[in-house]
């Protein structure tokens, strides 16, 4: 079997995939496949301006379901495998942990499975250069004190939620593939991303489009959990460096040294957006902050220690979070289209389910 010029994504409708495969085009001669469920969180429009390029194909499909990956495996012949494809919010896996456990265990043993039956099939030099990326979490680490130092590669595995269970699951068969049987795969564990084309489920687009509409902001607890802020264009930019370079059975770290309180991230939201939409009936949005009941066994601080693919990989953030925070709010003022079409009944089932319960309780 020979190998084409094209690397698989799954999940690549979603947040970081569109980003990484948009990103992907302009940066690499590579076609890229899309393996892709189109869940609520997955969203063709985030590629569309991409349907008419050759080098871009979506395979609707489950990574669950082993016939249909060997089916897009042996028909694309890739010669790497960009894992995104997850249910990847924290909340909804605390309400419902059963599709974790299915898309994010499961699917990834699926996809191992039928990417090592590909990979076996290769000729030397093929097999060589395949590579299997997994993309992972930060929040595979558990919790940090506040003069802790940030998760390493090999800071011990205390994962917190159901979901960063099930990451810390498919983390765990990811390094087993590679020692059981040699599939050339690389980790990467990555903070919170931040940037266009993220469901508004998530801090800082729901914190955005609640504040340019005058509704509540509502912060969990205290507002003084900390999370490493990372643009999503350095995330996929780093994933690049570890596809190209990485070591075969390594695993990188990535973050943005930009450790922030959501308090305070969400204040600077509320200024970005006077600035960019007064509105004299709503007023300062810093008003409209409210804090709500806790998220149950919430990670109270999250930082990454990324030395490793600096030093290694050569690869460094390249986005200040004030900046990228000011580009993320202008991308969402601009595209209002789009952030109607994501609003869905489900989604909206969603917000009102989560938020009633936290305000009422
Ligand atoms: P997302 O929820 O925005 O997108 C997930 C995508 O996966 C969607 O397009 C969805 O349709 C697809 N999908 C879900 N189940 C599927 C299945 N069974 N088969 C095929 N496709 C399926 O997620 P995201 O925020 O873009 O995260 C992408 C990956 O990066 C995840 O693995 C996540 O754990 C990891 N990650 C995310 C962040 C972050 O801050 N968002 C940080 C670090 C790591
Ligand atoms: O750290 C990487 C992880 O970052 C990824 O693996 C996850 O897929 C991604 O969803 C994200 O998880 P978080 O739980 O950190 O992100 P979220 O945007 O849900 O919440 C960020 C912080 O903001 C967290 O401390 C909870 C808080 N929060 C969140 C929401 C949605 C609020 O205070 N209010 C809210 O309405």
């Amino acid at each position: 079997m020979c190998m084409r010029d094209a690397v698989v994504v799954t999940g690549g409708a979603g947040f970081i995939g569109s980003n990484f495969i948009h990103e992907w085009i302009k940066q690499t001669s590579y076609s890229v496949i899309n393996l892709d469920l189109l869940t609520y969180a997955g969203n063709p429009a985030n590629l569309s301006a991409l349907d008419e390029n050759p080098r871009y194909l979506l395979e609707v499909g489950d990574i669950c379901d082993a016939e249909r990956v060997a089916s897009v495996l042996h028909t694309h012949q890739p010669r790497a495998i960009v894992h995104f494809a997850a249910e990847s919010h924290v909340d909804r896996s605390i309400d419902s942990p059963e599709s974790f456990i299915r898309t994010n265990v499961l699917g990834t043993q699926v996809l191992l499975e039928q990417a090592h039956r590909y990979w076996t099939e290769l000729d030397a030099a093929n097999k060589s250069v395949f590579r299997f990326l997994h993309v992972s979490t930060d929040e595979v680490y558990g919790s940090l004190g506040p003069d802790d130092p940030a998760f390493s590669e090999s800071t011990a595995y205390a994962p917190n939620s159901p979901y960063a269970a099930s990451k810390a699951a498919s983390d765990h068969l990811a390094r087993a593939y590679y020692h059981s049987y040699g599939l050339p795969v690389l980790t990467t564990n990555c903070s919170n991303n931040y940037g266009s084309f993220q469901f508004p489920e998530k801090l800082i687009p729901l914190m955005i489009l609640n504040a340019l509409e005058g509704k509540p902001l509502p912060v969990y607890g205290d507002g003084a959990n900390v999370r490493d802020w990372l643009y999503v264009g350095d995330h996929c930019a780093a994933i690049r460096a570890v596809l190209e370079k990485g070591r075969v059975g390594d695993t990188y770290n990535i973050g943005g040294k930009s450790e922030r309180r959501n308090i305070d991230v969400v204040h600077t939201i509320c200024d970005l957006v006077d600035e960019m939409d007064s509105s004299v009936a709503i007023g300062s949005r810093r008003s409209l902050v409210t804090y709500v009941k806790d998220r149950p066994g919430h990670d109270r601080r999250y930082a990454i220690d990324a030395a490793k693919i600096e030093r290694e990989l050569g690869w460094r953030p390249a986005e200040r979070f004030e900046s990228g925070l000011r580009k993320t709010v202008r991308w969402y003022l601009d595209h209002p289209a789009w952030v109607e079409s994501v609003r869905t009944g489900a989604y909206l089932d969603w917000i009102k389910k989560n938020y009633t319960e936290r305000v009422t309780s």
